[in-house]
């Protein structure tokens, strides 16, 4: 947490890194979150990453009045979710069911503020998609490719990336992808597989001609490099406008925007059955599509927001995302011609779980849906703990010692403690009504001022997608109420100055009427509270500075707690799951053997050395039985073994052999045994000599 600054006219706040480039007015603002796949539940890394500090954006500028529409939906095609179907024996479109519904619900009961939250797999939006590659193609924006793609014949399909496993030809993993190695890590492509197999039938896929429409991004290098590398230098993040430098001087590609795939917008072209649009052509159009859902279910003209240059778009986006919005999305968007291209794209970088990448395969992750069981009404602390320690610059780490510190340290003893204090002293010696504010102090007065300052500060740092700092600062307002409150220490004058206790009580209340006000971006649930306890009528931000607000003699409700003190059996019990997942994370899947499991010291009882067979013979009527006479390195000695049937003793002879020298001596056919050869057996009945390496004499001993 940064220290704290208080921003006083004396002490201004250093604004220096902030950019202070007069900023376009725009008439309307389209914000977007990036649509999560239907294939997984949220987590705190989406939240901190994406939704949660796009939900700030757009609280702050509904509460300044803008006109603001904030846009998400699931992500509902592309390849993984037809694996995860076939893997659940299930169908697609029951996969993104399942987790859709579960997604919004989650969102919602959380409070991130959508004004619509929609879904690929809408009708509205198969048509927007298709209307949109349509415009594209008459246009002449694509280029059409033949190529050749592994096939899998049995079941007539072309083989996505993901559907093709065979050997990585840089480590000799025998599971890699088509796509990727994921023991090594490498990017592949299907062609590079050692002894390619379809995952859908397990033959080896045969190279087959298909059509493909490719996005020649090379063709709008010049248009890219004016748009990004000149216009937003400046006020792009460095990590965004980084990674897109780096794209476009690499050299932009076509890229393929079809697939052959049965799961996703069919392509509106005559003679093309049996493919679809590439899912990253479809998804970032999913926003358009929501949208235009949204005009049509409240009579509002969608178009505007996407069309008019007087509206300015952003995305909201993880760092996996950056290529996508900045590069081949606004490519999309301006060979279409008629859509205005994002403004800016403030991508995150990503949130570790205490100290592991979060990851939805290993279960290493903090569920929203199971955050919202475990900590009922505790959405604020939530919002606080992944805003405070959001990724903006580096990836971050959430703990679960720092969210029960934050929300101890932090809401509840500073931001709780003062507005519970200000509440409690204006009952007790007010009977809850504002006191009039008599002749003011040096510190009354720079309180005041301060309180005027903080609308202006906080929205700037908000508008700069500088969310952490916008947290920090309205948190310095508490602190700065906490401070004076404390310096003033009301309840040790009220006896003999009685008028000086309503003016600091006064200011206090003004104090936290700011913060019920610029605190709703943040901790809307607090806000709102806090707003019923204050009985404050709802209030445009800028007058969050006001010193008018609440008049002398205005009657607020009683004082309720804002926070609970999260107790260390709550941690625990979090940490204990984690611990739990990390435990069956850790444990390796081995078949559980056919004969019951020895430990340690058992084994060790065995001594098993190196031996050489100096004669053999077999036993006479019997047909399984060998005697044979071998050097331990210890001595000279006899063992019976039943492999008469399998070697000729002449074979035997000179043999390197591994010996149990240990085992109890018994005698077979009146032949006293000391010892046990050890062999092994396959399952057709065959056997062979564990045989030492080469250069082990006698007597070394097998541990
Ligand atoms: O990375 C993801 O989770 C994607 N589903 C994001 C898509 S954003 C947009 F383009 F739809
Ligand atoms: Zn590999």
């Amino acid at each position: 947490m940064p220290a704290a600054s208080t921003p006083t006219p004396n002490h201004p706040i250093n604004q220096s890194t902030m950019n202070n480039q007069p900023s376009k007015p725009y008439k309307r603002h389209t914000v977007t979150a990036a649509l999560p796949y239907a294939n997984g539940p949220i987590h705190v890394g989406h939240l901190a990453g994406v939704y949660v500090p796009a939900d700030i954006y757009v609280r702050y500028l509904r509460l300044k009045g803008e006109d603001v529409i904030y846009i998400c939906g699931s992500d509902e095609h592309g390849v993984p979710i037809t694996i995860k179907a076939r893997q659940e024996g299930v169908s697609p479109q029951q996969i993104v069911d399942k987790y859709h519904h579960l997604i919004k619900k989650s969102f919602k009961e959380f409070g991130i503020s959508f004004d619509v939250y929609s879904r690929t797999s809408a009708p509205v939006h198969h048509e927007t998609a298709a209307s949109i590659f349509k415009t594209m193609f008459e246009k002449g924006a694509f280029i059409e490719k033949d190529s050749e793609q592994y096939y899998d014949e049995e079941n007539k399909q072309f083989l996505a990336d993901r559907y093709i496993t065979g050997t990585c030809p840089h480590c000799g993993y025998e599971k890699a992808y088509g796509d990727q190695c994921e023991n090594c890590g490498t990017s592949l492509s299907p062609d590079e597989l050692i002894n390619p197999r379809s995952m859908l039938s397990g033959n080896k896929p045969v190279l087959k001609k298909t059509r493909h429409w490719y996005l020649p991004l090379n063709d709008h290098e010049p248009m890219l490099r004016q748009w990004i590398l000149e216009s937003h230098k400046n006020d792009w993040k460095p990590n965004v406008y980084g990674q897109c430098k780096s794209w476009i001087d690499q050299g932009l590609q076509p890229r393929a925007v079809t697939r052959d795939l049965d799961w996703g917008v069919k392509l509106p072209l005559e003679g093309t059955e049996g493919k679809v649009l590439y899912v990253w052509f479809d998804a970032p159009i999913g926003y358009i599509s929501a949208t235009r859902e949204w005009g049509e279910a409240h009579g509002k003209d969608w178009e505007k927001y996407w069309k008019d240059p007087e509206s300015k778009l952003v995305h909201f986006i993880g760092k996996d995302n950056i290529v996508f919005h900045c590069i081949i999305f606004p490519v999309m968007l301006h060979a279409e011609g008629s859509y205005i291209l994002p403004e800016n794209v403030p991508a995150n970088e990503f949130l570790n779980l205490e100290g592991d990448k979060i990851s939805t395969s290993r279960n290493w992750a903090v569920w929203l849906h199971e955050y919202l069981q475990d900590f009922p009404g505790k959405q604020d602390v939530l919002r606080y703990v992944l805003c405070a320690a959001a990724p903006e610059t580096k990836d971050n780490d959430f703990t679960w010692k720092d969210f029960q510190a934050r929300n101890n340290n932090e809401l509840l003893a500073i931001f709780g403690n003062f507005v519970n204090r200000t509440l409690v002293l204006t009952h007790k010696y007010f009977d809850g009504r504002v006191p009039k504010a008599g002749q003011l102090t040096d510190a009354d007065r720079e309180a005041l001022e301060s309180l005027k300052l903080f609308p202006d500060i906080i929205g700037k740092n908000i508008e700069q997608y500088r969310f952490r700092e916008a947290l920090a600062q309205m948190m310095n307002l508490a602190r700065l109420g906490n401070r004076y409150l404390t310096e003033a220490e009301p309840w040790k004058i009220y006896k003999e100055n009685p008028g000086r206790v309503q003016t600091v009580l006064n200011i206090c209340l003004k104090l936290c009427a700011g913060m019920a006000l610029l605190s709703e971006p943040f901790l809307p649930n607090t806000a709102k509270k806090l707003q019923q306890m204050l009985n404050l009528k709802a209030r445009a931000w800028n007058e969050a500075g006001q010193t008018e607000l609440l008049a002398p003699g205005h009657q607020i409700n009683e004082a309720e707690l804002l926070f609970e003190k999260i107790e260390d059996a709550q941690i625990k019990a979090q940490v204990n799951k984690l611990l739990e997942i990390r435990k069956n994370n850790n444990q390796e899947q081995v078949t559980e053997s056919v004969k019951a499991p020895v430990n340690f010291d058992e084994f060790s009882k065995m001594d098993i050395r190196v031996a050489t067979i100096l004669e053999a013979e077999k036993v006479a009527k019997t047909k399984k039985l060998m005697k044979i006479r071998v050097d331990s390195g210890l001595d000279q000695r006899t063992v019976v073994s039943g492999i008469a049937e399998h070697f000729e003793p002449e074979a035997l002879i000179g043999k390197k052999v591994l010996l149990l020298a240990n085992l109890e001596p018994r005698k077979i056919k009146g032949i006293e045994s000391h010892g046990m050869l050890l062999m092994a057996g396959n399952k057709d009945g065959a056997l062979a000599f564990v045989i030492p390496e080469e250069g082990f004499e006698n007597g070394s001993v097998i541990s």
